[in-house]
């Protein structure tokens, strides 16, 4: 059994990990909560009793615990997880702080777990529209190997957190945005985080980047245009990707619906195909709309639809946990 620490249990994403962690029966002896001052001292109900928030401080060095969950934004992650991990303390970080810095296992328990080990304690989870993208990618990398990726993502405001959130009601009741620059309801936004010099925003070169991390391939061409939508909650991608030896369409198929994780939806005669209202609430990524790309050889066009706050966030957080503890004897 473990001592657990949800940091940035009030937020969006913490409270989907208590929840998952509950929902997973994950061994935990002690429930710790961390958020900051403003919320000190409430309670939330986990299972029947009730967790006191406490205020994430220096004290939380000498607080014991075996894994601690991140999710409170990258300062903060900054700030406390290198020496918490430092002193063996298993850190899994929702943040973007640690992702590309090399020997930080970056991590899709579908996908790379066996870049886990013991003595590696600070392992960043990847961003949300990066994790359902490469599950669905891995079981054609393995197969049929990649020369080319390209991304458009259709991504729910619930992936900027509660504000995202009460833009689009905001929108809804006819009120003026306060988080995103232009409306959100009724409208889509080709900007999903800050603007970068090369003319992508930070969440396209994020997919980019970590899409080469997780599938070990330095050399693959990746490119991305993200988009904000209108919708409450789960991203859906857009996937086109030419394979290094090329299959039919039905070879493809029988890869992606006997691969871990995924639930193949693509029946167009039956209108079977998978949309946001169908992921919600689940921890599997669903691919459909499989079809060739006339226009390019070994191309192939995908659409993979994803929880983000469960799959993209929480869910797989606690699956990267479940893989350490089932590495190191449990105690
Ligand atoms: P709090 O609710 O006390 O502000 P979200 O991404 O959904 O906005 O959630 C952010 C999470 O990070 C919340 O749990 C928030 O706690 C927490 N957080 C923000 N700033 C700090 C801080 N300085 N110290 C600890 N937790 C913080």
């Amino acid at each position: 059994m473990y001592n657990v620490a949800v940091v940035g249990a009030t937020g969006a994403v913490g409270q989907k990990m208590i929840d998952v962690l509950t929902e997973y029966e994950f061994p935990i002896s002690e429930l710790r909560l961390y958020a900051s001052a403003r919320s000190a001292g409430k309670t939330v109900e986990v299972n029947g009793q009730s967790v006191v928030i406490r205020e994430l401080t220096d004290a939380i060095y000498a607080d014991p615990i075996d894994i601690a969950l991140f999710s409170a934004g990258g300062s903060i992650s900054e700030q406390y997880a290198p020496r918490l991990s430092e002193q063996g303390v298993i850190v899994i970080d929702n943040s973007s702080a640690f992702r590309m810095q090399e020997g930080i296992p970056l991590i899709v328990p579908e996908v790379n777990r066996v870049e886990l080990s013991p003595e590696k304690t600070l392992i960043a989870n990847p961003n949300c529209s990066t994790i359902q993208s490469v599950v669905a990618l891995a079981p054609l990398a393995e197969v049929y190997g990649l020369t080319r990726v390209a991304y458009t993502s259709y991504q729910a405001v619930s992936g900027s957190g509660q504000k995202g959130i009460d833009d689009l009601e905001r929108g809804a009741r006819g009120e003026e945005p306060t988080n995103y620059p232009y409306p959100i309801y009724d409208n889509v936004l080709p900007h999903i985080d800050v603007f970068l010099e090369n003319g992508y925003t930070k969440e396209e070169q994020k997919m980019m980047d970590e899409t080469r991390k997780i599938l070990n391939a330095p050399n693959l061409g990746v490119t991305a245009t993200c988009v904000r939508v209108p919708v409450r909650n789960s991203h859906a991608v857009s996937i086109t990707v030419t394979l290094e030896r090329d299959a039919t369409v039905a070879e493809v198929k029988a890869v992606l619906a006997d691969a871990p994780g995924i639930v193949l939806m693509d029946n167009p005669s039956e209108l079977a195909y998978p949309t946001p209202l169908d992921a919600n609430g689940t921890d599997e990524v669903y691919v459909g709309r499989i079809r060739r790309d006339d226009s390019q050889s070994n191309t192939f066009h995908l659409w993979c639809v994803a929880d983000n706050v469960r799959k993209g966030a929480a869910a797989n957080a606690v699956q990267i946990a479940q893989c350490m503890i089932s590495q190191t004897a449990t105690k």
